[in-house]
Formats: structure tokens, sequence, C-alpha cells
């Protein structure tokens, strides 16, 4: 078993505090992502995993061993960086047998690892390359069969696709998930992307100043934000604040009142997460139904869908993401029209009002 259990890990260099008493599960086989913004704390969080960064205070175990102070060489990790850092003046093959030669293995059985490992990321036949001869996903490739080759307890993956173009980091990510899966090694994968995060892994963890902001499925994260922080960062755009009244309504701070999902619990000022997605357009504002009465202020094309920027008679600013009407179908909604617009009870996620 190789999980990876994070005790209150604490970073401090001088007096920054770049990961902040982070405590983490990471089960045997699971691929989980950290994700968030520049400097919240990452790749810190990762190579204090690693062994390349020290702990200032708190504990790593790898199945069920204390690993807090071995050093790298010693905790059986493979790494792939952003950028590779594969050795440039020695082929793609002896990159590869780097790891497996460190440790006095005997020639035929790196030969036979090697070539397994080559087989794995479909580079046979540029073995005998140098790093500069391949392209940048052949690159990152090698990189990940030196990882692997030496039958890593742990993978861990600082942002490797991100220097990569948009459909090669589509293949990779698919590439390492499969990779990973038969393989079932315990991964971890930084990125700042979510939609990289959320379609590559078993388990996000959000971070945010250095610390865990929510650890959940891709589902849970995307759904149901634990905070408006999780919310923006997973794309949603509109943040309504309001409080939760009696008999399961919510007050919007324009004096709308809307429908919330059973089960939410009563509290102070709150803020409403909804998802552009979720927010349904009538073309007509019948007015009595529930719907808001709004008007379209600006049609903005993302290629098969619209986002409507649109304002309610109450004056909230809400954008609201409908398909694109089909080639010969009908106009988009244009500037000026007055709409009806609502949402499902369950669409609106309630996270605290706090800090933005
Ligand atoms: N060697 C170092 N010395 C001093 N401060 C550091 C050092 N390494 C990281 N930091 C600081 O720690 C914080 C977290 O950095 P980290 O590299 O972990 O962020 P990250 O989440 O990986 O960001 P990015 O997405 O930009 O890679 C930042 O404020 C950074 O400036
Ligand atoms: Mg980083």
């Amino acid at each position: 078993m190789s999980d990876v259990v994070l005790r209150s890990v604490v970073k401090r260099f001088g007096t920054t505090v770049a990961v902040d008493n982070v405590s983490l599960n990471i089960r045997s086989g699971e691929l989980v992502a950290f994700l968030g913004p520049s400097g919240c704390g990452k790749t810190t969080t990762l190579r204090m995993i690693g062994g390349f960064v020290g702990v200032s205070e708190g504990r790593i175990l790898v199945g069920g061993r204390d690993i807090t102070q071995l050093p790298p060489s010693r905790r059986n990790m493979g790494f792939g960086f952003q950028n590779y850092a594969l050795f440039p003046h020695m082929s793609v093959a002896a990159n590869i047998a780097f790891g497996l030669e460190m440790r006095r293995m005997p020639k035929s059985e790196i030969q036979r690892k090697v070539n397994a490992a080559l087989d794995r990321v479909r580079l046979r036949q540029f073995s005998e390359r140098l790093p500069k001869q391949l392209s940048g996903g052949q690159q990152q490739r090698v990189a990940l069969a030196r990882a692997l080759v030496i039958e890593p307890d742990v993978l861990l993956l600082d942002e490797p696709l991100s220097n990569l173009d948009a459909n090669l980091r589509h293949e990779m990510k698919n590439e390492i998930r499969e990779i990973q899966r038969t393989l079932g090694i315990t991964t971890i994968f930084v990125t700042h992307d979510q939609d990289e995060a959320l379609s590559i892994s078993d388990r996000v963890v959000v971070m945010r100043k250095g610390r865990v902001e929510q650890d959940g499925t891709p589902n849970e994260v995307f759904d149901t934000p634990k905070s408006r922080f999780v919310a923006e960062f997973m794309g949603v755009t509109n943040l309504l604040p309001g409080r939760l009244e009696q008999g399961g309504r919510f007050r919007l701070a324009s004096g709308d009142v809307v429908p919330v999902a059973s089960g939410t619990k009563a509290g102070d000022d709150m803020i409403m997460a909804v998802r552009p997605e979720r927010i349904e357009l009538r073309d007509t504002p019948s007015g009595d139904d529930g719907s808001l009465k709004a008007e379209i202020e600006l049609a903005t094309y993302r290629g098969l869908m619209i986002d409507y920027r649109v304002r309610t008679s109450s004056g909230i600013a809400l954008t609201a993401r409908r398909p694109a009407p089909a080639v010969g179908g009908p106009e988009a909604l244009p500037h000026g029209r007055q709409v009806g617009l609502s949402w499902q009870a369950d669409a609106g996620v309630l996270v605290p009002a706090g800090e933005a």
C-alpha cells in the first residue's frame, strides 16, 4: 500500500508561510489533483512530499511509514515536471535508464525495463535520439517513462502538460490517466487549470494561500463548492448576496426572492452561487410564473454557446449561458430584448459571504 498522508504540514520560507497546516489523506492508487492559483503552495507541497523541500512542521507518511526525514533518493517516488528536466546530452534510452543505473541494477535488466517503459509511452523507435530531436509531447513522454521505470510507489507530476498545445495536452492527459490506472500508482498531479483537474482526477484538492480550501471528488467541487473562492475558481460567475429566510427561500440583496434546495441551513449573510449554464432564459417575460424580469445587455459568442449578460429589473447583473442557435435557425437574442429568467432550486448553491 502506498497511501500518502500529510499531517498538519507547514512550510515557511523566512517569514512567508507557503504551506499553512495542510492535512491530507491520499489513498493508494488514487489520482489526486492539487488545484489553485499561482503561489497557493501546490509545488511546495509536492516538493515536500518528494523530499526536495524540508518541512517546517508536521509529518508525511507513505504506506504508514514516516518519511518526513528521508532524502528523496530513499522515498521511491517518480517525478515529472513542466520543463521535462531531461538530460540534454543523453539519448532517450539513457535518460530513462539513469535512475536504474543509480540503483546499480544489472545491465540486462535495465535494458528490459527501459524497453518496456519505451513501449508504454510509444517511443521505442526514438530510443537513440537526443531530447532536442523530439517534440514537446514526446519529451514529456520520455520524462514520464523515466519517472515510471523505477516502479515508484508514488508519482508526482508538477504541471506536466502546461508546455504543450491544446490538442497534445488533451492526448497526454488521457495517456497519463490510462497508464496511472493500469499501474494503479498513487499519483499527485499539480495544475492551475480546473478543467484539467476535473477531468483527470479521482479527487481534487483546491488550495488557496497555502491552505486546503476544499477536498472532494471532481463532482463535489464542481457542483457544491464550499466557498465563494472555490465557486469562482470553478467558473461560477453569478454570485448573489442575500439572506436565507424561513420556508426555504432566499432573499437577494435586490429584494427578489428565489428558491433554495431543501436541507440548506438558515444562516446570516450568504452568497448564492449559480452557474451560468443553469440559468434558464425565457424569450418572453411572463411575469407571474416566479421568473425574474430582465433585459439582454450583451451577447458574447463562445463557439457552441452564447453568454448573455442580462440585468434584472431589480438591478442585478447575471450571466446566462445558452446553446448558440443552429445555422439557419433563430437569431441570438438581441440587445434590449425583455426576457424572463429563473433557475431550479438545486442550481443555487449557498456559500458563506466571507472574504472574496
Ligand atoms: N525557495 C523559496 N523561497 C522563498 N519563497 C518561496 C520559495 N518557493 C516558494 N516560495 C513561495 O511560496 C509560495 C508558494 O509557492 P509555490 O511555488 O508552492 O506556489 P504554486 O502554487 O506552485 O504556484 P504556481 O502555480 O505559480 O507554480 C509563494 O508565495 C512563493 O513565492
Ligand atoms: Mg508551482
